[in-house]
């Protein structure tokens, strides 16, 4: 039995109600001026004004006690969408992008995913887990305590396989938390280029068998876009990976307005992704069944496109969450501080509900609300302490990391 008790500290953190936090309650956060967090074998057991949480705890039975020094404390990110279990970068592709060509009209040639899907297939299971291994440790730098991590690089059930026991390893050795999910409907391959409603029956009959069969994927994931998966694709994957015990996202709208939101609020998906070309009725419908919307604002930077409605949507009263999208083609970054700034500055969240869409909205997200997302009693003790007195210095410090030292189950797993 440890016990730890962290004071002096500027604690700021949203309080789970029970629900992801939607509409006028998005930026619903709780600002302790001279905080203190005690911890119990890593899981939160007192957190409040610091006279309160000592008498709580007379000091000494303490095994470990550490001044914070002022600095503030928040939950560590919840980062709930990326695909960074990739074997190769794509800067080439980077350059055609910046010279003019369109990220869906590189897809269509045969590269972006598709050149992910090759060098993925022709990687060993090691090599690929060294990789992802460095992205993964990377974002523990930049405060992820909780990882969501797609496969999706496969589209072949051998290749999506390697890639879920890649993500399921990552979570065993290193401190993050990872949420494995399974994206076989990431793109068609070129196999199936001129057959692609026989590869959406291979996905049902095979693909999603195979996977539910070993357990390792929590979600399932489908990218729903012209040149990728029609709505009546994605309704009949999403479907079969629901029966086949899996809960479900979507990569909705992101481009075109073909209705993935619709969908998402017909299925009551976990969350829907991306949104900037969705339309308000199905955002609305979204909001009614509580489906978190997950916007990637790096990819709108990387894609030179226009964010997400942010605003439009804490009106609506949809739940929002953030998260990077880290992948080495439309948004190669493993950095929630970067995605934090962004949120503010660009899509105009404040610094609260960017907080909580970082944290416990991004937790719902994930399934993952009842041990993180937030600093409650009964939770993981997964905290960040930042290089500054409010969470707004992730924002405002920009192009740097304010992350001075990353906690994981109250155990200091980073320090800058
Ligand atoms: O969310 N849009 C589809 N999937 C990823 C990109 C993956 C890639 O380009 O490799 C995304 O942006
Ligand atoms: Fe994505």
């Amino acid at each position: 039995m440890i016990r730890k008790l962290f004071k002096n500290a500027r604690i700021v953190t949203p309080l789970d109600p029970g629900r992801p936090l939607a509409g006028e309650d998005q930026g619903k956060v709780t600002r302790i001026e001279r905080g203190a967090l005690l911890c119990h074998d890593g899981i939160i057991e007192a957190i409040g004004d610091g006279k309160e949480v000592a008498a709580h705890n007379p000091g000494h039975d303490l095994d470990v006690e550490v001044d914070c020094g002022g600095r503030c404390l928040i939950p560590g990110f919840v980062d709930p969408h990326t695909h960074m279990c990739f074997a190769a970068k794509r800067e080439e592709e980077f350059s055609q992008r910046l010279e003019g060509m369109e990220y869906l009209e590189i897809l269509r040639r045969g590269g972006g995913i598709l050149s992910s899907v090759r060098a993925a297939r022709a990687a060993s299971e090691e090599e690929l887990f060294s990789t992802t291994r460095q992205n993964a440790l990377s974002a523990l730098k930049f405060g992820t305590t909780t990882l969501e991590i797609k496969s999706g690089y496969g589209l072949e059930t051998e290749t999506e396989l390697k890639m879920l026991r890649v993500i399921e390893r990552i979570g065993r050795e290193t401190p993050l938390d990872v949420i494995p999910t399974f994206l076989g409907a990431h793109a068609i391959p070129g196999e199936y280029a001129k057959a692609p409603d026989t590869y959406v029956d291979i996905l049902i009959e095979k693909m999603i068998p195979a996977v539910s069969q070993q357990g390792i994927a929590r979600f399932c994931d489908v990218f729903c876009e012209k040149g990728a998966f029609s709505v009546e694709q994605s309704r009949r994957i999403l479907s079969c990976a629901r029966e086949a015990g899996m809960g479900l996202k979507i990569h909705a709208d992101e481009v075109h307005d073909l209705g993935g939101a619709g969908l998402a609020a017909k299925l009551g998906v976990a969350s829907a992704e991306h949104l900037l070309a969705a339309n308000e009725e199905n955002l609305r419908a979204m909001a009614e069944k509580e489906v978190i919307g997950v916007l990637l604002p790096a990819t709108a930077y990387s894609l030179r496109k226009n964010y997400a409605p942010a605003r439009k949507m804490v009106g609506l009263g949809l739940p929002v969450a953030l998260a990077t999208d880290c992948n080495p083609g439309s948004s190669y970054t493993e950095s929630m501080p970067f995605v934090f700034g962004l949120a503010v500055l660009a899509m105009n969240l404040s610094v609260n509900e960017a907080l909580v869409a970082s944290t416990l909205n991004a937790a719902y997200a994930v399934g993952m609300e009842k041990e993180v997302g937030s600093l409650n009693k009964g939770k993981k003790a997964d905290f960040l302490l930042l290089d500054g007195e409010s969470p707004a210095v992730l924002a405002y410090h920009a192009g740097v990391s304010p992350v001075q030292e990353v906690y994981k189950g109250g155990e200091l797993v980073f320090s800058m």
